[in-house]
């Protein structure tokens, strides 16, 4: 049944995505069948005589947003425009509603690189969502050329990977936090997430229970012992050709000594040793986030696509 329901979903964004991005389906089920501590998923279908139509992944957030509901829709291309994402939608809102949710918000991953539109968009016009940011969809393929590191003063590198060491356990939660207090969210309704080490092995641990794998490069400041910023990416042996840039952060005391690209290469190059060939790599970024843009630019990431956050009020 899961299968079924997986390839609905991810087929849709095979079709739609020139880079499909998004989990395999070993790391979907794990989010699906597991007990998280940020987030319980849940799945709806429309089958028909034996034929899946639609699907919708909800995510109930625990932590952060928990006034809102997440909801992802896809419909097989031969069935669209009868209403099946309507039904999905509205089985969602009855459910939100039930649960005391406020909010429910859904990601269109397809948007013209420019303009941003596609059927999801106007799907969500035409059911009362209201867009509320605008994220832009690079890539680029590995190998990557020219990774020379470029250290800045003052600063050293250190690496780890699927787990982060106790010794910067209790700075690297003061990371994420801030990560998720600055990171660019346009008008969406965004609770900040206040990480602890628990909720971080959580993630830890699911990572590796999804067969994923993670490489993270942070610059720590010598004299003071100051992590003062991170990134992360990875990817997974089940979908070798994709691989993801997730967060990169520079605490807001160490902003302005190029210490993003400083981690970011470094990064970039383990990673590059460590995985199989072809890949692209991932990464979505504000447009109004220029300083990442521009590392983004340089390091060879190219626009695709435009994702765009809506939100419909209950
Ligand atoms: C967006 C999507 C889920 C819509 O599924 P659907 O079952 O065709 O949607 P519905 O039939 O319920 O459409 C409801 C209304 O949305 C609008 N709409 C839907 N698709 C549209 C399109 N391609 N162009 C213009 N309007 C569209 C129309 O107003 C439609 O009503 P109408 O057919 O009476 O004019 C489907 O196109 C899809 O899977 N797209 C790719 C994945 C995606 O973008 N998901 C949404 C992000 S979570």
């Amino acid at each position: 049944m899961f299968r079924r329901f997986y390839d609905v979903k991810f087929g849709v964004r095979r079709e739609e995505l020139e880079f499909p991005a998004g989990m395999g389906v070993e790391e979907a089920r794990v989010v699906m069948a597991g007990t998280h501590a940020d987030v319980r998923a849940e799945g709806l279908g429309i089958v028909e005589d034996g034929v899946w139509l639609g699907v919708a992944w909800l995510d109930w957030w625990l932590v952060g947003n928990t006034d809102t509901v997440d909801v992802e829709l896809a419909v097989v291309p031969e069935y669209r425009r009868r209403g099946v994402a309507t039904k999905l939608l509205e089985v969602a809102v009855g459910r939100a509603k039930d649960a005391g949710r406020r909010i429910v918000s859904g990601t269109n991953m397809a948007g013209d690189p420019e303009t941003g539109e596609s059927p999801g968009t106007a799907f969500a016009r035409a059911r009362g969502f209201v867009l509320k940011h605008a994220e832009l969809h690079q890539v680029v393929e590995l190998p990557v050329e020219n990774l020379a590191a470029q250290p800045v003063d003052g600063y050293e590198i250190v690496q780890w990977r699927e787990h982060t060491p106790d010794e910067w356990m209790p700075q690297f939660v003061e990371l994420l936090s801030g990560m998720s207090e600055d990171v660019p969210t346009g008008d969406r309704t965004d609770e900040p997430v206040r990480w602890t080490p628990e909720l971080v092995r959580d993630a830890e641990a699911r990572r590796v229970a999804q067969g994923r794998f993670t490489y993270t490069t942070a610059a720590v400041h010598t004299a003071s012992g100051e992590l003062a910023a991170y990134t992360q990416m990875g990817g997974t042996p089940e979908t070798p050709e994709r691989l993801n840039q997730y967060d990169t952060y520079v605490r807001r005391t160490h902003r302005g000594k190029r210490l993003g690209i400083a981690v970011k290469l470094p990064n970039l190059a383990a990673l590059q040793a460590g995985v199989a060939r072809p890949a692209v790599l991932h990464t979505w970024n504000a447009p109004e986030n220029t300083p990442m843009i521009a590392v983004n630019n340089k390091i060879g990431f190219r626009p695709v696509a435009q994702r765009t956050a809506w939100e419909r009020e209950l």
